[in-house]
């Protein structure tokens, strides 16, 4: 730590873009290097942040003690092998999601950061829209009352260019992205799903391949029941063109919420004064998505969180055990697809 400022780094310059960004626009940590093997993206981050180290070699960047904290933002299934060898040089890590596709890979994240004595935080960021606080704080307050049924769906549409838009083809193969539309586009709402509905105890689903030159599915249909005895319909795809809204909808005894991914659309409770005067004010905050957001949202927040986590210890928002849960569920769907049978969790 120089200056009380965290010394940051990025491992795989795609999406890892975004966590350089918010790295090197925070003024409580320093850019100091980015690493990746593809020359291309190297130079490009370099020519963007110059003054960064660059490294194409992870053995080489895990030495630089100018280093405290690491993203993980390669294949997702590469993130355990290189989360456990960054937190055993002591590094701390931000790891991309899924926080990797195997749970017993995703136990080893857990174990070494136990083991090591130092932070790991995974970024499921959607949890920082600005729609999801009041959401959750309506649900965890009572205020919607028993929650009874839920409805999520991410009506996504991929090309088959994106699935080759990468220096290193893994999307849409079992062995590096662990699934298609439900374990890579959807992580995050199977996510917020849990985190809004509580822990779930069954899924029975299909999985279909409708439209992709690719391995794993780009369609799944669950049904989703909680330990609570609620319900949820949970929809993945990536053929829903040009690309529609994820719905986020959960029913109560005492109200109902609808949101799309970050704006909040329906807010209708029963225990309100003016139920349409407060479903105004709700939809007038918290309808425009994160652009109307007072403080980070997004990757920005997650690195923050990170940032923080080290500097004035404490948890990250998303820690190993918790990104586990996500995990849990979209491979017990694949499970159920797979069997034709309902699997408990
Ligand atoms: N949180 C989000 O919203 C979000 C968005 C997109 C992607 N992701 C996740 O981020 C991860 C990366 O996705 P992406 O779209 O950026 O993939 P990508 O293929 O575009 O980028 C991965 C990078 O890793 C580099 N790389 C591979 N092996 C390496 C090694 N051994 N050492 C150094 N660099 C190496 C590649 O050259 C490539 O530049 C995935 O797990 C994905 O699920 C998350």
């Amino acid at each position: 730590m120089k200056n009380g400022k965290a010394g940051y780094a990025v491992l795989g310059l795609g999406v890892g873009m975004a966590h350089a960004e918010a790295a090197f626009k925070s003024e409580r940590a320093d850019l100091v290097a980015v690493c990746d093997t593809d020359e291309k993206r190297l130079s490009a981050a370099l020519e963007t942040y110059s003054g960064t180290k660059g490294y194409s070699n992870f053995d080489d960047l895990i030495a630089d003690p100018e280093i405290d904290i690491i993203s993980i933002c390669l294949p997702s299934g590469m993130h355990s092998e290189y989360a456990v060898r960054a937190m055993r040089a002591g590094k701390n890590v931000l790891v991309e999601k899924p926080i990797d596709i195997s749970l017993e890979k995703a136990a080893a994240i857990d174990e070494t950061m136990r083991s090591s004595g130092v932070r790991c935080g995974v970024c499921l960021q959607n949890r920082t829209n600005v729609n999801m606080k009041p959401i959750k704080d309506a649900i965890d307050s009572g205020r919607l009352g028993r929650i009874l049924f839920g409805s999520f769906a991410v009506k996504w549409y991929r090309t088959g260019k994106y699935f080759r838009d990468t220096p290193f083809p893994w999307r849409g193969t079992w062995g590096m992205d662990g699934g298609g539309s439900l374990m890579n586009q959807s992580i995050h709402t199977v996510d917020l799903m849990q985190w809004l509905m509580g822990e779930p105890e069954s899924v029975t689903s299909v999985c279909e391949l409708y439209d992709h030159n690719i391995e794993t599915e780009d369609y799944t249909a669950s049904i989703v029941r909680f330990k609570s005895g609620a319900t949820a319909t949970f929809t993945t795809t990536t053929c829903a063109y040009p690309g529609l809204a994820t719905e986020i909808s959960v029913y109560g005894s005492r109200g109902s919420i609808e949101a799309d991914a970050d704006r909040l659309k329906l807010w209708k409770l029963r225990d309100s004064d003016d139920r349409d005067e407060e479903e105004r004010e709700m939809l007038q905050k918290f309808g425009n998505g994160n652009s109307s957001a007072e403080g980070p949202v997004g990757h920005a927040a997650m690195v923050e969180d990170i940032i923080s986590s080290v500097i004035d210890g404490h948890d990250p928002m998303v820690p190993p055990k918790e990104a586990m849960k996500s995990l849990a569920i979209a491979l017990a769907i694949y499970e159920s697809a797979r069997t034709k049978k309902t699997v408990l969790l």
